[in-house]
């Protein structure tokens, strides 16, 4: 039985293989916005075919909604942003950063990640873990991970999602204008790691290193090499000086 948030129909489950699954049999009305949140994920899935571990007390949600193709990277910007406006709000002080394109960071260890499917018809699906009271141990993975827990933030899955969809309304209000988005694309800016350093993106079958200008007005890396500006979709981004 789905309760209803906002414009939100929320669906809460004990244990299913993966939110972004369930959410994709769930959203068949059109024009509704789909929540999908279980307490543990048996197969929960990162990006580039990783795996997501998903134990019970930290937060995993998957969202279906409908969203112009033409704006996509603005609208995970605003996701991105969400997510550290909310951090920011339960400890002004904390140290979040957006690791490009959708980690957030929390005293430089990640804390929260995000997967994008394509849904049934035209639903978009963006999978959300963020890490509340445990996380991962290094060794299991190749990069350092933390909790909101570990930096003092106590807050359960169900009040995290509220405050979610709470400010991702305000924000996704904002993508409407253009001012809106310079609003919204400059404080994305004031969190992203990296930014004037050289990186390096690791694409499938490729790298590409350059220095980080910023975002473009399609939300796409920008990155200056000795071949010019390159406007980058998707990757993972590493940082090659010590920022
Ligand atoms: C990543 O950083 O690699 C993305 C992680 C995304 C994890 C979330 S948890 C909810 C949703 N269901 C999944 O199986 N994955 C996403």
């Amino acid at each position: 039985m789905a309760e209803k948030y906002a414009k939100w129909q929320v669906y809460y489950f004990d244990e299913v293989t993966s939110t972004n699954d369930i959410i994709k049999n769930l959203c068949t009305r059109p024009n509704e916005q789909y929540v999908v949140c279980a307490k543990k994920q048996t197969n929960g899935r990162g990006r580039m075919g990783r795996k997501w571990q998903s134990l019970e007390g930290n937060l995993f949600f998957s969202l279906a909604l409908n969203v112009d193709m033409q704006s996509l990277g603005m609208f995970i910007l605003m996701c991105d942003l969400t997510l550290c406006h909310i951090i920011r709000h339960l400890q002004p002080t904390a140290a979040v950063q957006i690791k490009w394109p959708n980690d957030v960071l929390l005293n430089n260890a990640k804390v929260s990640g995000m997967l994008l499917e394509k849904g049934p018809a035209d639903y978009l699906i963006i999978g959300i873990g963020v890490n509340l009271i445990w996380h991962p141990t290094t060794s299991d993975i190749a990069y350092p991970t933390t909790s909101l827990k570990d930096t003092g933030i106590n807050i359960t899955a169900k009040q995290f999602l509220k405050l979610f969809l709470s400010q991702f309304t305000k924000n996704s209000v904002l993508l409407e204008t253009k001012k809106g988005c310079d609003v919204l694309r400059n404080q994305w800016l004031g969190y992203v790691k990296g930014l004037g350093k050289i990186v390096t993106i690791h694409q499938e079958n490729k790298e590409i290193s350059g220095v980080f200008k910023g975002i473009d007005e399609n939300g796409y890396l920008m990155l200056e090499n000795e071949t010019g500006i390159c406007q980058i979709r998707a990757g993972d981004v590493f940082f090659v000086e010590e920022i």
